[in-house]
Parts: structure tokens; C-alpha cells; sequence
């Protein structure tokens, strides 16, 4: 039985051939290192694909039930490898075929009857990337959630907001932390389009033409989970665009969040002020003794290079690609595998960040200018039927009266408001609250209390709905 096969090259197409690879092309060809991480989903398409045979009287009974219990020792001994370290296979295909014969000897053979490696891989694929995108769901979901809760903590907070990074008007910093959270929800939702979209599936396709025997492919997709069989083997062995589409996914995640962690660096920093990160997430100098660095935000920025890329790297090597199965689709798996371990690292990392922020309330209200209500104060005309135009006019002049006269908005007099337009009464100074601006905007998705509350209720719907 299971004798030591660690240095045995081993390939799947020796016949017509009577020399072995060139070591360059040995190495080239090689995809071992990558594939390995899918030998649980080799393993169980393979025992699903020999009950497929029996079921088309290719096995006898005898013979799948030697290939299903050695399929379930090849599971034991792959469980036990450290990694394809030392093993000279050219892919985890043949690895687990290897490790088959070896155990039960010649019948072992017999398992890939009507099956080939391009039907097997783009099997495994998919059932891994099922697997990875129900993962992704959970971390994404996680940090929506840890947003979510971080803005009902800081409920009645009012920062600036900010347009070309200049303040703009008041907001609830609710509302700034929610509005990182809505890509991320859209972001949950295109992967529930992509987990529809790998829920194929392919095997039964043979190397282009389909399988010579009678195999019930529905069977088949019940037995692995897939909702659906692919319906042109053709197609069905060389599509990867679900792959494609979830490194998109990957890639606008990753841009969403360096988006969010730019946030985090700039509010953190000393001169905002507004942001605290938890020592847990934050890193010091090993040279100047004062510094609080936010190393989590700008490798989360810094990772979304690798995402776009993974996204890049993919769609060139579909570009080419003529018709039916081509050797190119062997790097479909890095750039995917790539993504995946990178979101799988950053999501939980931002997630930890966000329940670790604090926000310092004394610096964000130091930080509200009076002039970011100058947009209230035009409002406030215009509720007296100043055309909005005019509005804009009389309190852009009025900004420049205060600051030629080095005075905040809020400390001009009656009288200088009326020297400009007479529509101003006592009750004008009462705008001259940020959070009373924002509480004046209560539309849906503004920024008031309530509709705060109402974006809260829609964001755990919307959450519900994407999983
Ligand atoms: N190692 C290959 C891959 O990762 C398996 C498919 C090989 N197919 C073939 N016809 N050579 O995609």
C-alpha cells in the first residue's frame, strides 16, 4: 500500500511521448504550488465522479466501492503532507490520482474514464470558489455590521463634511461612517451575483466534446452542490468569467476600502485629530518615540493595488483565448487565490480597526467652521422667497464681509447682514448651529436624526438581503 511517493515525477499523458520534460519546462508546466489548496475539492470530485460512473455501468459495484475507500485514504495521506514540498507532480490532479494507484493499485486507473484534467480543474475551481465566496460574504458583512454599530455609538456627533477636501457642510459623523458602509453592502451584492454565477456545473464536459458515457450530469451536481450543469462543454471548460467577476468584486472592494482607510489616515493624523485607532492597529516608530502610525489603514490602501491588479492580470489572459480549452487558464487560479487570501486578511483587519476607533468630540467641534452653514444661511433667504441665486449672491458676500474683516460668519451683527439684504431678521443666528443644520435636513438619506435612524434600518434590511 501507500508507499513513499515523494520524489516520484509523475504525469497523466505519458504514452506517446519517449523522453521526459526539459527541467525549464518541467517548472513552467508545474502547478502544484498553486493548485495544492485545492485537493479537498479533487478529492471530492473524484469520488463523486466514480459514483457518476458506477451509475452509468463503466465501475462495477466492487470497483468504485476500492476507489471510493481509496479516495477516502488519499484524503487521509494528503491530510497528513505538510505541502507539495518534494513532490515532483505536475498538479494536484495528479497527485491525487498518484496517490490512488498507489493505494489500490491498478483499478485506481479507472477513475478517469471519460473524465479529463480540463473538466477536472474547472470543477475544483468553482467548488473552491463557492467555498471563498461564502467567506467573503461573512468578513464583508462583519465589517458592514462594525460600522454600522460604530455610528450608532456615535450618534449626535457633527463633524465637517467635506467636498474637494474642504469643509463643506456639517454632517452626523454617522453619516460620514455609513456612507462606507452602502459600497460595501453594493459590494455584497455583486457577490451574491457571482456565487450564482460559479454555481455551474462543468464536470462531464470531458476535455472539449463531453463525456462518451452515459453519466447523469444532474446527478452529479446534486451529489457536489451545484444548482445547475453547464450546457455546452465547450464553453463549459474554458468559461472562468465567474472568476473574472469576483476578482472585479475583489478589486472594487479593495478600492472602497483604501477609500476608507484614506479616511482613517488623514482623520487620524495630528492635524485633524478627529480619529483615535486602538493600539491594536496601530504601529509606532522604531526611531521617533512620538509616533502612532495607522499601518492598518495604509495596508489596507495599499493592498488595493494587488486587487486591481489580480483583476488586470486575469482579463489579459482571457483576451486571447481562441476557441475551446487552452493551456493559458492554468494562471486563472493565482490571481483569484491572490485576491481571496488578501480580503480574507484586510476585512477582518479593518473590522477590528473600526470597533477600535474612537472619535475625540473636542477636536471635531474645534474643527466646524461657521462658514460651512454659509450654505444655511442662503437657505434661509430662500425660505423667505430670495431666489436661490440671489440667496447664493447675498451670503458668498457675506463670507467675504467676515473674512476681510477677520471675523467668523457667525459674528456678523444684524445690521451688516441687512447692509447687504434686507430679508434677515433676528432669528437668523439660530442657523448658525451645526447640529441644528443638520437636523434642518430630514429628507431621506439626509442628515438628520431620523433619517440617520431610517439609513440604519435600510442598511440592516439591505444587509439581510444581500446574504
Ligand atoms: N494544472 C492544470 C491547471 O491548473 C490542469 C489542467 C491541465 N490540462 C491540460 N490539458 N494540460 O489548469
Amino acid at each position: 500500500m501507500a508507499k513513499d511517493s515523494s520524489d516520484s515525477g509523475h504525469t497523466l499523458w505519458g504514452g506517446r511521448f519517449e523522453g521526459g520534460l526539459s527541467p525549464e519546462m518541467e517548472a513552467l508546466n508545474r502547478s502544484l504550488d498553486v493548485d495544492w489548496r485545492l485537493w479537498r475539492h479533487d478529492v471530492r470530485g473524484s469520488r463523486a465522479w466514480a459514483a457518476g460512473l458506477a451509475r452509468a455501468g463503466i465501475l462495477s459495484a466492487d470497483e468504485v466501492l476500492r476507489i471510493d475507500q481509496g479516495l477516502i485514504e488519499v484524503a487521509r495521506r494528503l491530510e497528513a503532507m505538510p505541502g507539495p514540498r518534494g513532490l515532483a507532480d505536475e498538479d494536484i490532479h495528479t497527485v491525487v490520482e498518484r496517490l490512488l494507484t498507489e493505494t489500490i493499485g491498478s483499478v485506481g486507473g479507472k477513475l478517469h474514464s471519460g473524465r479529463s484534467r480540463n473538466d477536472q480543474v474547472a470543477t475544483d475551481f468553482r467548488l473552491w470558489g463557492m467555498a471563498a465566496v461564502r467567506l467573503l460574504q461573512a468578513r464583508l458583512s462583519g465589517l458592514v455590521r462594525a460600522i454600522a454599530e460604530k455610528a450608532r455609538e456615535v450618534e449626535g456627533v457633527v463633524m465637517p463634511g467635506y467636498t474637494h477636501l474642504q469643509q463643506a457642510q456639517p454632517v452626523p459623523a454617522s453619516h460620514w461612517l455609513l456612507s462606507r458602509a452602502w459600497p460595501l453592502v453594493r459590494d455584497l451584492d455583486h457577490l451574491g451575483s457571482v456565487l450564482k454565477e460559479c454555481d455551474v456545473l462543468p464536470l462531464g464536459s470531458g476535455a472539449i466534446a463531453g463525456c462518451p458515457f452515459d453519466i447523469d450530469r444532474e446527478a452529479l451536481a446534486a451529489d457536489l452542490g451545484f444548482s445547475r450543469v453547464s450546457e455546452n462543454s465547450m464553453d463549459g471548460v474554458s468559461d472562468r468569467d465567474w472568476a473574472a467577476r469576483l476578482l472585479f468584486g475583489g478589486a472594487m472592494t479593495g478600492v472602497h476600502l483604501s477609500q476608507f482607510a484614506e479616511d482613517l489616515v488623514l482623520f487620524s493624523n495630528s492635524e485633524f485629530g478627529f480619529v483615535r485607532l486602538g493600539d491594536g492597529y496601530t504601529t509606532g516608530s522604531s526611531l521617533m518615540p512620538q509616533k502612532r502610525n495607522p499601518d492598518v489603514a495604509e495596508l489596507t490602501r495599499g493592498k488595493s493595488g494587488r486587487l486591481v491588479g489580480n483583476l488586470m492580470a486575469m482579463m489579459t489572459v482571457l483576451k486571447g483565448l481562441p476557441t475551446g480549452y487552452n493551456r493559458d487558464l492554468q494562471e486563472d487560479k493565482e490571481a483569484v487565490f491572490d485576491s481571496v487570501d488578501t480580503l480574507g486578511g484586510v476585512l477582518p483587519a479593518m473590522t477590528g480597526a473600526v470597533q477600535s476607533m474612537t472619535l475625540d468630540r473636542d477636536r471635531i467641534a474645534e474643527a466646524l467652521r461657521a462658514e460651512m452653514l454659509a450654505t444655511d444661511l442662503a437657505d434661509y433667504l430662500v425660505r423667505r422667497s430670495v431666489p436661490f441665486r440671489e440667496a447664493h449672491h447675498v451670503a458668498g458676500a457675506l463670507v467675504r464681509l467676515a473674512e476681510g474683516a477677520g471675523r467668523q460668519l457667525s459674528d456678523l451683527t444684524l445690521d451688516e447682514m441687512n447692509g447687504v439684504h434686507p430679508g434677515f431678521g433676528d432669528d437668523v443666528f439660530e442657523i448658525f448651529d451645526p447640529a441644528a443644520s443638520v437636523e434642518s435636513r430630514d429628507v431621506r438619506g439626509a442628515t438628520s436624526r431620523e433619517a440617520v435612524e431610517a439609513q440604519l434600518d435600510a442598511l440592516a434590511k439591505a444587509l439581510a438581503g444581500t446574504l
